[in-house]
């Protein structure tokens, strides 16, 4: 395992040493560790209603431009079993921070989905203790929150409303749950230096993450970061190869953001370290709906379609596609 110093990572992302390998050697270790197998995630964006004002997001409170929607709990598990029917061994149920979501109707869900006998993540933002622990006793296995940046000033600069303090209280929270947990950030973010991007990457390490989703920030024209600069491929692909570099048995997606800036940024991350895709099972006008950020891919794309491309992907780069849940405990549902 690679036990890199914040000067050393600074210095590979400032490209201040040698970064030839570093996808290499990414990619190496992540064939050692977790193999070569790439575990699909079936992604359900439920609801686009959100009570937070974030300042980069689409979905944001403050954001009139964009027609709201949410799916009913029966909704949302009969796309479940659709995704169950793509082959996918793990949903992952994500919204905005929607309060007509209650922990009863979230029940109802949890319930619906574990009976179809799939693994199932959250990610519905922050929410309190018990909340967690009730989803938890539902059935849902794994959590999904990043922590979009370790920066307090940054963080309180994008974040009206909301406290870094807090955020970290809802990841140990789900951590003593006993979820696998799931954080990340946003490269390229206003403000966010390189010793922050580092400070990040030693985070993930210190909180022991699970799993570490990340994507270059994409401006988006609905809300007040319009004219903010984006954040790169290259840069968002750099911390994360670090990041597997770090944690070489984490699962790590190759993720959607990276496509939207690169055609081939899928299939460039799954070979620069990573081990999972996300493929959206979302139907119909809901897709370009679920608009975070501009550019987003397969916003017209069908799922059947979306699993097609998305084998066609790991096949070209002689990947397999797992056959099961893919904890990062080993742990199996039995199927
Ligand atoms: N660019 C890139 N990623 C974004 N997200 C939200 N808005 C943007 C944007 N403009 C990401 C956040 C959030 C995840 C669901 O989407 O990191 O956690
Ligand atoms: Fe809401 Fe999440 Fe968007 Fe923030 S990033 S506005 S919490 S959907
Ligand atoms: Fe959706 Fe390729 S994954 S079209």
């Amino acid at each position: 395992m690679h036990q890199l110093e914040k000067p050393e990572i600074v210095a590979l992302l400032a490209n201040r040493v040698e970064v030839a390998e570093l996808f290499g050697v990414a990619d190496r270790i992540r064939q050692r560790y977790v193999g070569d197998e790439v575990h699909l995630r079936g992604l359900i964006e439920f609801s686009n209603i959100c009570k937070q004002n974030c300042l980069y997001c689409g979905l944001r409170r403050d954001n009139q431009d964009i027609k709201r929607y949410r799916l009913e709990p029966e909704a949302v598990i009969e796309l479940a079993a659709k995704a169950k029917s793509y082959g996918y061994k793990t949903v992952v149920l994500q919204s905005g921070e929607d309060v007509y979501y209650t922990v009863e109707r979230l029940q109802t869900v949890i319930h619906g989905i574990k009976d179809l006998g799939l693994a199932l993540t959250l990610s519905l933002g922050e929410k309190t203790r018990e909340e967690y622990r009730a989803y938890r006793e539902a059935g849902a296995d794994r959590y999904l929150l990043r922590i979009e940046t370790t920066d307090r000033q940054v963080y309180d600069q994008l974040h009206p409303g909301m406290s870094l303090a807090n955020r970290l209280r809802c990841l140990r929270d789900l951590r003593d749950l006993g979820y696998e947990v799931g954080t990340g950030i946003m490269v390229g973010l206003p403000g966010q230096s390189l010793e922050s991007l580092a400070e990040d990457i030693l985070f993930f390490k210190a909180i022991d993450a699970d799993m570490i989703g990340l994507g270059p920030f994409i401006p988006n024209p609905a809300t007040p970061l319009r004219a903010a600069v984006g954040g790169t491929f290259e840069l968002a692909l750099k911390v994360m190869a670090i990041t597997r570099l770090l944690l070489p048995d984490s699962n790590i997606p190759a993720t959607t953001a990276m496509e939207t800036l690169n055609k081939q940024g899928r299939t460039i991350a799954l070979q620069s370290g990573a081990n999972v895709v996300m493929p959206n099972v979302t139907e119909g006008e809901y897709r370009q709906l679920y608009m975070l950020y501009p550019g987003k891919i397969c916003i017209n794309d069908t799922p059947a379609h979306c699993r097609q491309c998305i084998g066609g992907k790991i096949a070209a780069i002689n990947r397999t596609i797992a056959q099961h849940a893919g904890f990062r405990n080993g742990k199996n549902l039995g199927q």
